[in-house]
């Protein structure tokens, strides 16, 4: 191309950007956390509508478009029924087939691994209605873009594959045989979060449980109770309600601690909540999680919370006020042995027992906020989290919808789980591309994470290059935003072989400190041969040796997630006999057996749990 087009060419698209990045900060509110999502469904009273549900595969959208592709007033959300043998209806849930929820449809259905569309479905419920009480449904999750009816009616429609979304039904629930109906459609688009190619698979429906969430007429919607950035003893938050009596006395107890504080809400329910506690800190050494009441005029949740500051100064990350390192590893939400979305505490027991042996006090869920149970069970075990939104790789950083879709998710993970003090690092993004528009996009969400949760660390996935042969530097723009630094680099694998790391230093632009965030080579297990050949597991071994003795020489390094703990499925990895589709860098097979490599890495964390505090 020659220069003086390239020239006008290049101011047209930076106008152009400007005047996006112009419609980009209009869009953005002010800090208001996910308005209608109710918190800690688990602290309530719920029916599950978990188990089987009918089910209609609809690759073409029939049952949502008519011929001229519009959308139809007829479509499956109807579960119409032909009334009389004249009556044309072509579709029927009650003689479908069905599948399980939670669960992705992908390996529920061999002819449906590979799917990627749209599948209905539908589940049928009793239930007695109470005077002075509402009722809400509430999906864990639903991959990728979920249309709710009920009794054909349309509730909403969330996007967004990870997170949990809630509708209020109420006025539309009937005794008898409702019809709850769900279009999920798991179709990739290049404005989604995430965008079209991702390193994992995409698995699609209702992925995580489904449940009716019985409230009071007013009740306690959402609530955010932990310590005081950089305190340890100054707990403060807040706490709202939903309904129409909004102005009330709310008490929030710590039964074990004596505490006791009444607070008044405003005629919007809300209210900051502030008092001084002498608490057990949580730790990883000393997971302590505290019964926590809040008892409204109306309502009452009972939650269990740890409390614990985290900060960062300088290149170290502090934990109650004291140095720690970060002995972590990277985990997919990918169900041990049977494959497939991970959904259940006993999934999350395995992994998280797994990550344990290694042993690592933090795990980076990847690339998307895991189920709910997971973070719970690692606040129970006293394992730290970094935990992610899937803006990953090239996401189409000058659309607004992209970015609020974006932030809704940001808003939809921290409303989730902002009262589990394992979780510390929120990250943003992970392998973006340097540029303007991209660092705008995520200067947006580091702003509204911060408006939403002052006080955990805010990282990303950064890239790092080379100054000269043998130096790496990380001097992302985007690290100036940042209270830790991501890096992942594959120094031995997609760069060089493994000695290659004997002869790098690495530098880096802020005085931050720094979570090598990915580094891994593939092997699947079993697979054995010289340290030289590819897909063998002393291959691997041999890249976490030369890794381990280059980590140890980075000064400013705080954390390191190896890439990844177990193997994965993921559609950009055909090798026949060796990938099959799966990603093989994990450190343990699906099946569970563990890789020469879990082994140098476990050593290299004793070591580190010996000279280091915990
Ligand atoms: C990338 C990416 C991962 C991917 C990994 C790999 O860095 O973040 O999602 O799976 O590298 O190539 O194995």
């Amino acid at each position: 191309m020659s220069c003086s087009r390239s020239r006008t060419f290049i101011v047209r698209s930076t106008v152009f950007a400007a005047l996006c990045l112009g419609l980009l900060a209009v869009v953005t509110p002010a800090s208001a956390q996910h308005p209608t999502l109710i918190a800690n469904t688990d602290g309530r009273k719920t029916i599950s509508l978990d188990g089987q549900w009918q089910t209609i595969i609809d690759p073409y959208e029939t049952g949502y478009y008519d011929y001229r592709y519009q959308p139809s007033a007829n479509g499956y959300f109807k579960d119409a029924k032909p009334r009389t043998k004249s009556d044309l209806i072509e579709y029927d849930f009650d003689t479908s087939e069905s599948l399980t929820v939670p669960g992705d449809w992908n390996t529920q259905r061999e002819r449906l691994l590979l799917y990627e569309g749209t599948i209905w479905y539908r589940k049928s419920f009793d239930y007695q209605r109470k005077p002075n009480t509402r009722l809400f449904v509430y999906f864990g999750a639903a991959n990728y873009l979920a249309d709710v009816y009920l009794n054909g009616e349309k509730l909403g429609r969330h996007e967004g594959g990870f997170t949990p979304f809630n509708f209020d039904i109420t006025n539309l629930v009937r005794d008898k045989s409702n019809s709850l109906i769900v279009k999920v459609d798991n179709k990739r688009r290049r404005d989604a979060v995430p965008t079209l190619i991702t390193d994992w698979w995409n698995y699609g429906g209702l992925t995580r449980q489904v449940k009716l969430v019985e409230t009071p007429a007013t009740f306690v919607q959402d609530y955010f109770i932990q310590l005081q950035k950089g305190s340890r003893n100054q707990v403060s938050g807040w706490l709202r309600l939903n309904g129409d009596k909004l102005s009330q006395r709310v008490t929030v107890r710590i039964p074990e601690a004596g505490i006791g504080k009444s607070f008044s809400t405003d005629a919007n329910g809300y209210a900051e909540i502030s008092f001084n506690a002498d608490l057990t800190l949580w730790s990883p050494n000393n997971p302590k999680l505290y019964d926590v009441v809040i008892e409204a005029e109306t309502d009452r949740v009972q939650d269990q919370i740890g409390f614990r500051s985290i900060e960062s100064r300088g290149t170290e990350i502090l934990l109650n006020g004291r140095p720690i390192f970060l002995r972590g590893v990277c985990i997919h939400e990918e169900a041990p042995f049977r494959g497939g979305r991970a959904y259940s505490r006993e999934d999350a027991i395995t992994l998280l027992g797994w990550a344990k042996e290694l042993g690592a006090n933090f795990v980076r869920l990847a690339h998307y906020p895991h189920n709910e149970l997971m973070i719970k069970e690692a606040d129970k075990l006293g394992i730290m989290i970094w935990s992610e939104i899937p803006v990953y790789w090239t996401i189409l950083w000058e659309s607004p919808a992209t970015l609020e879709n974006a932030r809704n998710q940001l808003s939809e993970m921290i409303t989730r789980d902002k009262n589990r003090a394992a979780v510390i690092v929120w990250s943003m993004a992970n392998e973006t591309p340097v540029g303007d528009a991209r660092l705008l996009f995520l200067k947006k969400l580091i702003e509204h994470a911060r408006s939403l949760d002052p006080g955990r660390l805010i990282s990303a996935a950064m890239e790092r290059h080379y100054t000269d042969e043998k130096t790496q530097m990380i001097d992302d723009p985007l690290g100036e935003y940042l209270d830790v630094l991501g890096c992942n680099e594959y120094v031995g694998w997609y760069d060089g072989l493994p000695e290659k790391t004997d002869r790098l230093e690495w530098k880096m632009k802020y005085q931050k400190p720094l979570i090598m965030s990915e580094f891994g080579a593939e092997a699947p297990y079993g697979n054995h041969g010289d340290p030289l050949t590819r897909w063998t597991e002393e291959y691997q071994e041999n890249f976490y040796q030369h890794q381990v003795s280059m980590l140890k020489r980075i000064s400013f390094l705080r954390g390191t997630c190896p890439w990844i703990l177990m193997d994965f499925r993921s559609p950009r990895r055909p090798l026949p006999g060796i990938q099959d589709f799966h990603n093989r860098k994990g450190l343990i097979s699906d099946r569970g057996e563990k890789k020469k490599a879990f082994y140098v890495m476990q050593k290299y964390y004793h070591e580190l749990e010996l000279t280091l505090p915990k």
